[in-house]
């Protein structure tokens, strides 16, 4: 259902791939936390099963530029604005390929849909949600925010074991995209906090093949990786902006 509420106070979210493992975690956390009026969320081709009076659900492909302005031009007409943005889109694997453990198992159009998937999308959310997030409600200890989901595989220095060309490097990029936002719209933006987030390992459909080798305590489940990035992005402040920032809220090097 699609709500005429133009309130310019309401305090608003738009959480992008709301049917993932994580995004949707997220997405109950945040309307369990009644901090939002209005929440927005975005599905691709799983349909949404969670409704809720305050969620407005879009169907959105955030690889496709055209389709990220329709989503904008809808939430546009119902709200003035947005106080957070949160990406959880991502891909790992698909039915015909793993991410691979060798250079000889590099497929060119596996790489390509890694950076599609991984790391265009932010950009074209940052580039069309801008005038929403320059209206945001900020102040000085809550500041409006951009975030996006990334990994810890996608740190240069943190590289000790190899493998995952793809996803590895789209994270990479996401990161380096993310990390240039925020100096952009440090001057441009102000108290807008830009991050990327490492969610831990989190039981989805996205990590079952991989997580033979996770010790127990390690595997969060979505309902606790979401618990523990919501409670990050609450304690962000303005300074913050341009960090990497893990699910216990310490810094990850680049
Ligand atoms: N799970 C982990 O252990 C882990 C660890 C580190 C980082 N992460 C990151 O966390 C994020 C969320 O992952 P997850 O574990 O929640 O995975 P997931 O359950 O597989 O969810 C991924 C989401 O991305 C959506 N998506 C894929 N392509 C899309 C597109 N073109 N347009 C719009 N939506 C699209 C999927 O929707 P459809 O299925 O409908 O296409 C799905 O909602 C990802 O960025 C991932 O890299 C996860």
């Amino acid at each position: 259902m699609i709500k005429n509420n133009h309130k310019t106070n309401a305090k608003t979210v738009l959480i992008v791939g709301a049917t993932g493992g994580i995004g949707g975690a997220l997405l109950e956390q945040l309307i369990n936390s009644n901090q939002f009026d209005k929440i927005f969320a975005t599905y691709h081709s799983r349909q949404p099963t969670l409704h809720d009076d305050n969620v407005i659900w879009l169907q959105v492909d955030v690889t496709l530029e055209a389709s990220i302005k329709k989503m904008v031009k809808v939430i546009r007409e119902n709200s003035s604005h947005l106080d957070w943005v949160i990406n959880a889109v991502g891909i790992l694997h698909t039915d015909s390929h793993q991410p691979e453990k060798a250079i000889r198992q590099f497929e060119p159009d596996f790489f390509m849909l890694n950076m599609r998937v991984n790391a265009l999308p932010s950009l074209l959310l940052a580039k069309h949600l801008k005038p929403l997030l320059k209206s945001a409600i900020r102040e000085s200890h809550q500041p409006a925010i951009f975030a996006t989901i990334s990994a810890r595989v996608g740190s240069i220095s943190d590289n000790r074991v190899g493998g995952w060309y793809s996803y590895r490097m789209s994270k990479t990029a996401l990161n380096m995209g993310m990390k240039t936002l925020a100096i952009e719209w440090g001057r441009s933006l102000k108290n807008v906090c830009v991050v990327v987030l490492q969610p831990g390992t989190v039981d989805t459909d996205l990590s079952k093949p991989f997580q033979g080798n996770v010790a127990e305590d390690k595997l969060f489940s979505a309902d606790d990786s979401a618990t523990k990035l919501v409670a990050v992005l609450q304690n962000l402040q303005g300074q913050d902006t341009g960090l990497f920032l893990d699910w216990a809220d310490k810094r990850i090097e680049w």
